[in-house]
């Protein structure tokens, strides 16, 4: 990979940071200066040394975001404070985006990454990866609503879901696992009910469950562990 791609791959600096700190004599691989920006370097062996710093390469970065509500998810957006905006600098990099949408009144647990395969694998509802909710209803849920919603329930406009699975929590609230990610999904599946969805928080993605110590409007990183226990 060219070295100025790679360093702003990682997006601390841009290209044209990267270019200038190159210029300065400021940039050195396997401790020798680097001449040009176009020189090709191994992002996984050599040792690139930035303004003093030895840079750290990881190909993705994959950050858990406790959403608030009134931000939307969305990569840009003229009016409303979005889900990247919460990103903080250090964890900032070109190519970063939601990976599954929620509405801009749910809360909770986002995944942000640029790991586009990734992102595939845990919203293809073929790979089976639950997303777990915590829904407030505005009615009391029937055994008949629960059975409804357990064997795949049709919305409105006819579409059919697959199965959810649902835990009672008592009677206006409900745990809500799901593995497609349609438009307004859980929404819509109430509605079809009868009833509707007051309060909606995803609080897990696969087995890995939003970090209780993550205040709303702040995000981490996922570690590669934790990586792992979403997709198992
Ligand atoms: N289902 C919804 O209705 N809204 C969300 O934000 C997520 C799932």
């Amino acid at each position: 990979m060219r070295l100025d791609k790679l360093i702003a791959s990682q997006g601390k600096y841009s290209r044209n940071d990267v270019k200038k700190l190159i210029r300065d004599g400021l940039v050195t691989v396997d401790g020798e200066k680097a001449a040009t920006s176009d020189i090709q370097v191994n992002p996984e062996t050599s040792e690139v040394v930035v303004d003093g710093t030895p840079l750290c390469y990881r190909e993705h970065v994959y950050i858990m975001l406790n959403k608030p509500a009134g931000v939307v998810s969305a990569t840009d957006d003229r009016e409303h404070e979005t889900v990247l905006d919460l990103v903080p600098d250090g964890l900032k990099r070109p190519g970063l985006f939601p990976a599954g949408r929620l509405d801009a009144d749910t809360t909770g647990f986002v995944l942000i990454t640029d790991d586009g395969d990734f992102a595939h694998k845990i919203l293809s509802p073929k790979n089976h990866v639950e997303k777990t909710y915590i829904a407030e209803l505005a009615d009391p849920i029937s055994e008949d609503d629960v059975e409804k919603l357990e064997s795949g329930i049709v919305l409105k406009d006819e579409t059919r879901c697959l199965p959810a699975k649902i835990n009672v929590l008592d009677e206006r609230k409900i745990e809500i696992k799901i593995c497609e990610g349609k438009y307004h999904q859980i929404k819509r599946m109430i509605a079809a009910t009868g009833n509707r969805v007051l309060v909606l928080k995803r609080t897990k993605m696969g087995g890995l469950p939003l970090d209780i110590d993550l205040l709303p409007g702040n995000c981490r990183e996922i570690t590669q562990e934790e990586l792992g226990v979403i997709t198992t």
